[in-house]
């Protein structure tokens, strides 16, 4: 049940600490990962990388072509309902990633399928043990978030991206000429604070009273570079899933080619920023700024952003790859706060499914 909440979205959200530290439980040990069958070697064939996957679990995967990129390892993320045309050639030696919570989404499995039909390996990282992904993929990784019944994802999304993330690490060791990153052992170690760090933003968050300030707006953009545009994606399609606002989410840089057009001051706009090469969303912040729209720093202190910002949803200081995950708590409070003042249905949205098993 959801006990003490009034959702389960609220509950799930709230359940993240616990659920981050399942996820990661058992998988690191002396610097490197490994999960359960797919021990150090597993990954030895592999050369590039395609990831399929639909609406959170893309975002999330988002985080993954990233990381493998970083690596020196080639990586592709396709939604999945688009592979068909818009994949690259595979082989034997190319590995496609379906990254799906329910592990029953039409889209992707067709994904899989058309993949595997062409000659490739396939890889399942899903949250449901047994769900048809996980069998009939070659391999499966379960991202241990425990059940959600919400219809919007949240603790899903966290689970995935650290799967990922964990999953990159691997393969930087497995496949040859990729290229470990150099600060891994920071990464992981900052890993390990992160179910705290989900507390603390859980415990100091202002996305309450944001989402009242904000609530009369016409719409509400999410901006942010690098991982910051994964949560930025993220943080528009939870806000507009759950509270039928319309928002919207870019690639910072992508802000003034077009839909600057819509910046109002009635038009708030978050930005997502890690810490990491951000330099893109400070300026195109500030150009909406000049339009009159309220800019919402989304990150960590220290950053250039947070002195020009006219409001900030803090988080701890941590390595880049997960303060963008902290900044999508922050924005799935503000997305549940919102719906909540406009009296929405939280867990079941109108026109959605939780798992969606039509093409
Ligand atoms: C968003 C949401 C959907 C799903 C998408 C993929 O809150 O719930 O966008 O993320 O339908 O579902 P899975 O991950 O089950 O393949």
């Amino acid at each position: 049940g959801k006990g003490e909440y009034d959702h389960y979205m609220e509950k799930e959200i709230h359940s993240q600490p616990t659920a981050l530290s399942n996820t990661i439980e058992g998988r690191i040990e002396d610097g490197t990962v490994a999960f359960d069958d797919l021990e150090a070697g597993a990954f030895a064939d592999v050369d590039s990388v395609q990831f399929v996957a639909c609406g959170t679990s893309y975002h999330a995967a988002m985080y993954g072509g990233q990381l493998l990129r970083t690596a020196g390892i080639p990586a592709e993320v396709l939604r999945a309902s688009e592979y068909d045309t818009a994949a690259g050639p595979v082989d034997e030696n190319t590995l496609v990633v379906a990254v799906t919570q329910s592990g029953e989404t039409a889209d992707t499995l067709d994904a899989v399928r058309t993949a595997a039909g062409r000659g490739a390996r396939t890889l399942a990282v899903t949250n449901v043990v047994g769900s048809t992904a996980a069998r009939e993929a070659d391999d499966a990784i379960y991202i241990r978030a425990g059940p959600e019944v919400g219809v919007a994802a949240t603790k899903t999304y966290s689970s995935q991206a650290v799967t990922l993330a964990l999953l990159t690490q691997r393969l930087a060791d497995d496949v040859p000429d990729a290229t470990p990153a150099d600060d891994r052992e920071a990464m992981l170690n900052a890993l390990a604070d992160l179910p705290r760090h989900v507390e603390t933003v859980l415990e100091t968050s202002r996305a309450r009273a944001l989402a009242r300030e904000f609530m009369d707006s016409e719409s509400y953009f999410f901006i942010g570079n690098g991982f910051g545009h994964s949560v930025a994606l993220e943080g528009a399609l939870k806000f507009k899933e759950i509270t039928y606002e319309h928002a919207e989410g870019f690639a910072s840089g992508q802000l003034k080619h077009g839909p600057l057009a819509l910046v109002t001051s009635a038009s708030p706009i978050f930005a997502v920023y890690t810490g990491g090469d951000d330099e893109k969303t400070k300026t195109n912040a500030i150009e909406a700024q000049s339009r009159g729209a309220p800019i919402v720093a989304v990150g960590p202190d220290d950053h250039p952003l947070v002195d020009v910002a006219d409001a900030h949803l803090w988080v701890p200081e941590t390595h880049p790859v997960w303060a963008g995950l902290l900044a999508n708590v922050q924005l799935q409070l503000l997305s549940y706060y919102a719906a909540k003042l406009l009296d929405r249905p939280i867990d079941k949205p109108r026109n959605l499914a939780k798992s969606v098993t039509v093409e």
